[in-house]
């Protein structure tokens, strides 16, 4: 195609932007662009960014500074940013590096052709609103393009939670539900191209509301009438709150057949007083209660968590209490960090811990989580999962998929089984992965 233009989209961050960055880039299709991996010969270039991160800011600032040439060499040549960086930076992000032709925040993608248009024109194009129309709605997938065995969905955006460390309520803002039809077909579809695994996403996904049919559906609903779909075969659910978990939930994780053992439940703290502080609205005891209800539902569950160690006054008694919670708890895989100054969230203002305090801590949170990790894992050894195979691995005739638990295994199968769960027996455990054969 003559008039056929190359974007190349970098990603950073959370399973969401990698969701948004397809969308973009199909919506982008629609203008005439292709993707391509690399920059060099790219027509656009997008960086997709978070502001999760310690410094998010200036390394998208770096990240377009190495830019520059490729701007030199084609004058024709368009960089946009998008995600939690451009809502955060707005204008700010064009007054710093001029050479930037776009921004666009998270909530504003379905606008992206137009904007893409005029900076066609030799304009620059912002757009960092919280409009009130679905985005989704406008960012209608191509039809019938074949896809991998596993998607995400997006299904609910923004939260309300306020956590005195976190940015997203102001970079993704309040807490937004997709309708259920829409969730239903755009699930649907995948199926039907392709996909047997469907992850839905959300910054606070449990506290899903979508209007549906005789008012709003919960999480739990929505996830049982997906559990109807033909053709899909797993549904996995990130991120959730805590407070968010309500009984039929927890109920699913035992009865609803599609519904994988998997459950990533962030707890931040073990201390009631950083709880407290970090305005969680939860308690150590209260979230140990609930890993037991879900256990009791779903006794073979894997849970999965997020910690931040230094938080403002976290004391080494402080930081105790997070030992023996996740002493209590067991966690199959976790996420930690060093508390981080984020401007403008409550936290950043308060007295903060030394560096190198954090730096101890996060250093003995991380090896008794990777003990407990390697230990879950290495206790499947001998025991029968199911194992949904993705790709080729790279030894010849091994497959890579993953287990109900979301543990990656390899076995020599047959690549016309990538797509198909089939039922394997763990044979070894290695550093990140499992071994297995099929039954
Ligand atoms: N500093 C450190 N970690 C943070 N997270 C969010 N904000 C911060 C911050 N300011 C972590 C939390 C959250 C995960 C996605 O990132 O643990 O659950
Ligand atoms: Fe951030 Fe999650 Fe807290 Fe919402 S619930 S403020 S997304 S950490």
């Amino acid at each position: 195609m003559a008039d056929e233009k190359k974007l190349y989209i970098k990603t950073y961050g959370c399973q969401m932007n990698v969701y948004d960055s397809e969308r973009m880039a199909e919506a982008l299709g629609g203008q005439g662009y292709v993707a391509t991996d690399t920059p060099d010969d790219a027509d656009m270039i997008l960086l997709n960014t978070c502001h999760i991160r310690e410094k998010a800011a200036e390394k998208v600032y770096s990240e377009l500074g190495r830019f520059k040439g490729l701007k030199a060499a084609n004058p024709d040549l368009k960089i946009g940013v998008a995600g939690c960086v451009a809502q955060a930076e707005g204008q700010e992000i064009m007054r710093r590096q001029p050479m930037v032709d776009l921004v666009v925040g998270p909530q504003s993608y379905h606008r992206l052709p137009a904007m893409e248009a005029k900076t066609r024109e030799g304009g620059k194009a912002l757009d960092t609103d919280f409009p009130e129309e679905d985005k989704f709605e406008h960012l209608k997938s191509r039809p019938k393009a074949k896809r991998g065995p596993t998607a995400f969905l997006t299904v609910q955006e923004g939260c309300d939670k306020f956590c005195a460390f976190c940015v997203v309520p102001y970079t993704r803002g309040a807490e937004v539900s997709r309708p259920v039809d829409r969730v239903l077909t755009e699930a649907r579809d995948l199926v039907e191209r392709g996909v047997r695994e469907i992850t839905l996403l959300g910054q606070n996904v449990n506290a899903y509301h979508g209007a549906g049919d005789g008012g709003d559906w919960s999480l739990a609903r929505l996830i049982w009438a997906l559990n109807d779909i033909d053709g899909l075969e797993r549904i996995r659910f990130t991120t959730s709150h805590p407070n968010d978990m309500d009984d039929a939930l927890i109920a699913a994780h035992g009865d609803c057949p599609k519904l994988m053992p998997y459950l990533h439940l962030p707890v931040q703290s073990g201390s009631d007083r950083i709880l407290k502080r970090m305005n969680r609205s939860h308690t150590a005891e209260s979230y140990l209660k609930l890993i037991d209800r879900i256990r009791t539902a779903r006794p073979d569950i894997l849970i999965s968590g997020d910690f931040i160690v230094g938080f403002p006054e976290e004391t080494e008694e402080d930081f105790q209490a997070t030992l023996d919670l996740v002493e209590q708890v067991k966690y199959g895989q976790c996420y930690s960090f060093k508390y981080s100054t984020r401007p403008g969230t409550p936290a950043a203002e308060r007295a903060q811990v030394g560096e190198a305090e954090k730096t101890d801590r996060l250093a003995r949170l991380q090896a008794l989580l990777s003990d407990q990790q390697r230990a879950i894992q290495d206790a499947m050894v001998g025991r029968e999962v199911g194992v949904l195979f993705e790709k080729t691995g790279r030894e010849p005739g091994q497959l890579i998929g993953k287990s109900d638990h979301l543990h990656a295994v390899y076995v020599h199968a047959d690549p016309s089984m990538i797509g198909q769960v089939a039922r394997v027996r763990i044979i070894e455990s290695a550093s990140n992965s499992l071994g297995g054969e099929l039954i």
